[in-house]
């Protein structure tokens, strides 16, 4: 079995991963996570033979080669970062922290454990970075992000971890660490933190509070399920060619507006007595500044390459979703419970 360090393995789309990771007996999971408001014990697996989690920064370079050394891992795969664009706005400071400074200790961390290692050991060693297709920035009408697009970030989110990416392969080409990136679009499922639109859309239309849809809410994203985004990582861990780029999506563009819409006809289907309308809660409200107004993958390389495909659907997803977020209140309650109460986020004033 092979062992993972795996960094930001509390959060939305690495828990994902760590629970596929202990359910399949697949990986021995090292899971590093800082615990920020976005990281939860309660979405992971306890702590067992094939689950190690310990609280730390990815920016820790002596905490992260003790683990490195100590648990010998066959590959590092890099999730931990600063992920709402809507908080990169109100303070991009922490963007810069944890995605690029983080990012280069850590690949630093493994640099220095990997140049130790025996040759074999060394051909089998991959470091996974997991990135976003926010780092290509907005199309127009047409056209496709691919893996040649060039970059063009417009929010301190995508900028930070455009710049990551960047650290990445200049790792690969100057030090010789085999890593590979991944660029996805956006996420949906379970256990995502509600700030994110589909959770905080689902979790408002529920309990009968405005649903704020941001300017015309006409900008599109391609909507991938988690579990498909994990079974893609597990692809290119498995298979993918060293110092290759992988554009993971779900084929599945949608306008937000009509995200919303979905997410209303899908609580009013799923709680029958609700008592309240969900479509009257709709609410346009000031735009993102600098709001990307397109997001569309051209999935071809990693189909063609690795054979991978998303296997779920966006309308059972995001039923499964939405009933997700009905049945685990408890969750939610202990996730907000600090000093995030879904308000709006990220509008400039000067
Ligand atoms: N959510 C999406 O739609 C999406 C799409 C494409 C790519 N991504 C990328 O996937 C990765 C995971 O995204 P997510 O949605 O699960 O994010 P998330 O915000 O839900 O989770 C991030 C996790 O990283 C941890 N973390 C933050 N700073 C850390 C540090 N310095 N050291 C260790 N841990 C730290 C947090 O505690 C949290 O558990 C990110 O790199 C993100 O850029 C996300």
């Amino acid at each position: 079995m092979k062992t993972l360090l795996l960094t930001g393995g509390a959060g939305f789309i690495g828990g994902c991963f760590v629970r596929r990771a202990v359910e399949s007996g697949r990986y021995k999971i090292v899971n590093l996570d800082a615990l920020t408001y976005a990281g939860n014990l309660d979405s992971i697996p306890a702590e067992g033979p094939n689950h190690v989690f310990v609280r730390g920064s990815i920016g820790d370079p002596e905490l992260v080669a003790s683990l490195l050394d100590t648990h010998r891992p066959d590959a590092v795969l890099n999730f931990a970062a600063e992920s709402h664009v809507d908080r990169s706005i109100d303070g991009p400071g922490e963007f810069i922290e944890t995605n690029i400074n983080g990012t280069f200790r850590l690949l630093n961390a493994s640099l220095g454990y990997w140049n130790k290692l025996p040759a074999d050991s060394q051909r089998a060693f991959r470091f996974l970075h997991v990135s976003t297709d926010e780092v290509y920035g907005s199309l127009g009408a047409e056209g496709y992000f691919t893996e040649t697009t060039p970059y063009s970030p417009n929010s301190p989110y995508s900028a930070s971890k455009a710049a990551s990416d960047h650290l990445v392969r200049a790792w690969l080409h100057t030090y010789g660490l085999p890593t590979l990136v991944t660029n996805c679009s956006n996420n949906y499922g379970p256990y995502q933190f509600p700030e994110k639109l589909i959770p905080l859309m689902t979790l408002n239309a529920i309990e009968g509070k405005p649903l704020p849809v941001y300017g015309d809410g006409l900008n599109v994203r391609d909507w991938l399920y988690v579990e498909d985004h994990c079974s893609a990582l597990e692809a290119v861990l498995e298979r993918g060619e060293i110092g290759e780029t992988y554009n993971v999506g779900g084929n599945c563009e949608q306008a937000n507006i009509k995200i919303v819409k979905t997410i209303c006809e899908t609580v009013q289907a799923l709680i029958p007595g609700l008592g309240h309308r969900c479509d009257e809660l709709i609410t346009h409200v000031t735009d993102r500044p600098g709001h990307d107004r397109r997001y569309a993958i051209d999935t071809g390389k990693i189909r063609d390459a690795l054979g991978w495909t998303p296997q779920t659907d966006f309308a059972s997803g995001i039923r499964q979703t939405v009933q997700w977020y009905i049945d685990n209140s408890m969750w939610i309650e202990r996730v907000t419970s600090g000093n995030y109460q879904r308000e709006r986020l990220g509008v400039t004033t000067g």
